[in-house]
């Protein structure tokens, strides 16, 4: 018998290159031009750049592991060591189910009028304007106030929440100046959490309250307290922000898709879920294989850290007709710019309310948004976002 051995896609491409980061797409589409399976030479990794391999092994955490961290460096991975995100089941389980309650859609009923007028203010004040930054002003602002507001944290705790999440994503990738400048922003957040999330600063109806009620039963343990709610701080701002601002910077540049969506406002759901898929967020996690694993002929060696390419898989022409547009009708509800698998977004719900909350007032309030400069690109190892986005909009009726 004669065994035929594939060769092995390798790519020189650096993936966290500030190039590559402007501009993510040409080299993700030479990626799965390149394999199922790609090893990638600037670091010790391999990628899966394709959609049907990315959901298959974020839906088999047996032997895509999430445990040993979700980032590429092993010293910051340690630093989320038992959270929810670095963790397998059955710890995964145990820990996820803590805060699952206070997202499910029960409970985010209960928030929907609340976060609906807060979401109308801010935008009639930035509308009021004319001229304005729809990351400053706009995206940036709301999810801190209602994240920080649902932890229970007291107003004056909230300021510097936002550098602190940027920072701890910039820790996900390799060592390089982003990661390395957000080393002592890290520290600092833990110092800092550890310092505002105690107790008696905490409203009892949050969810900082209910992890410390479940560490008082005995369900965690006090020292996992914190970890466990950095993670949800961390996971819940920039990736919200972004994904607002990343929606209207196409709005902007795609004038008749915001005026389909405007004449049609049930279309602000599926509008959100297209901008997700075409400019994912989050655009990448690392898993770790705990053995030797076969995608289509190529074998991942274990202990083999892979980055599950969500952006690549997203854009796959394999899974997507015309991946590259910004098509509002599509509504592409398999997309996997949440994830997918037990490691799923756990936000999901809420992200999709304060999106939805800040992009109908939007359609409500304003007949047309244009450019009124070029967006800044915010570069981040994880995130997809902006720095800036200046807009001008004409208010409905003018
Ligand atoms: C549009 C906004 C958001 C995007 C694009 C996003 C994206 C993601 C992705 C891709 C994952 C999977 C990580 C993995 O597979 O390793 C994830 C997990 C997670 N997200 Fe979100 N997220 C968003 C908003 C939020 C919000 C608002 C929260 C607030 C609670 C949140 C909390 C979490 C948590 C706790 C996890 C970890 C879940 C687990 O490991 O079981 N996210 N998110």
């Amino acid at each position: 018998m004669t065994h035929t051995t594939l060769p092995l896609p390798t790519s020189g491409i650096d993936l966290f290159a500030d190039d590559v980061l402007h501009d993510p797409y040409p080299a993700l589409r030479e990626l799965r031009e390149a394999g199922p399976a790609v090893r990638l030479t600037a670091y010790d990794a391999w990628v899966l750049p394709r959609y049907d391999h990315v959901r298959a092994a974020l839906a088999d955490h047996e032997r895509f592991s999430s445990a040993q961290g979700v980032g590429y460096e092993d010293q910051f991975n340690t630093q989320m060591k038992g959270t929810v995100l670095a963790s397998d089941p059955p710890d995964h389980t145990r820990l996820r189910a803590l805060l699952s309650d206070k997202l499910a859609p029960k409970a985010l009923a209960g928030l929907r009028t609340r976060i609906a007028a807060l979401a109308d203010d801010l935008v009639a004040e930035a509308v009021a304007k004319g001229d304005f930054d729809a990351v400053a002003d706009l995206a940036a602002v709301f999810p801190v106030t209602v994240v920080a507001d649902l932890i229970g944290l007291t107003e004056d705790a909230r300021g510097p929440l936002l550098s602190f999440a940027d920072a701890a994503f910039n820790t996900f990738g390799p060592f390089n100046a982003r990661s390395e400048a957000a080393i002592p922003f890290v520290g600092q957040m833990f110092e800092y959490l550890n310092t505002v999330m105690v107790p008696e600063n905490l409203r009892p109806d949050g969810w900082a309250s209910a992890v410390y009620e479940a560490s008082d039963r005995g369900d965690i343990e006090a020292a996992s307290v914190v970890p466990l709610l950095t993670a949800y701080v961390v996971a819940s701002m920039d990736t919200t922000i972004n994904a607002i601002g990343n929606t209207i910077l196409l709005f902007a540049r795609h004038p008749q898709a915001y005026q389909e969506v405007r004449g049609e406002p049930a279309l602000v759901g599926p509008a959100f879920e297209e901008s997700l898929r075409l400019e994912s967020p989050a655009q990448g996690f690392f898993r770790r294989t705990t053995q030797p694993v076969d995608i289509e002929g190529i074998t991942i060696p274990a202990d083999t850290k892979v980055l599950l390419s969500f952006a690549s898989a997203n854009r796959d022409e394999r899974k997507w007709e015309r991946p590259e547009e910004f098509l509002v009708r599509r509504n592409p509800v398999d997309h996997i710019g949440f994830g997918y698998g037990v490691h799923g977004c756990a936000g999901q719900g809420l992200a999709r309310l304060e999106a939805q909350a800040v992009l109908g007032a939007l359609v409500r309030r304003v007949s047309s948004i244009e450019l009124a400069g070029e967006p800044v690109r915010k570069l981040n190892n994880v995130i997809r976002g902006l720095a800036s986005l200046p807009v001008t909009v004409r208010a409905e009726g003018q």
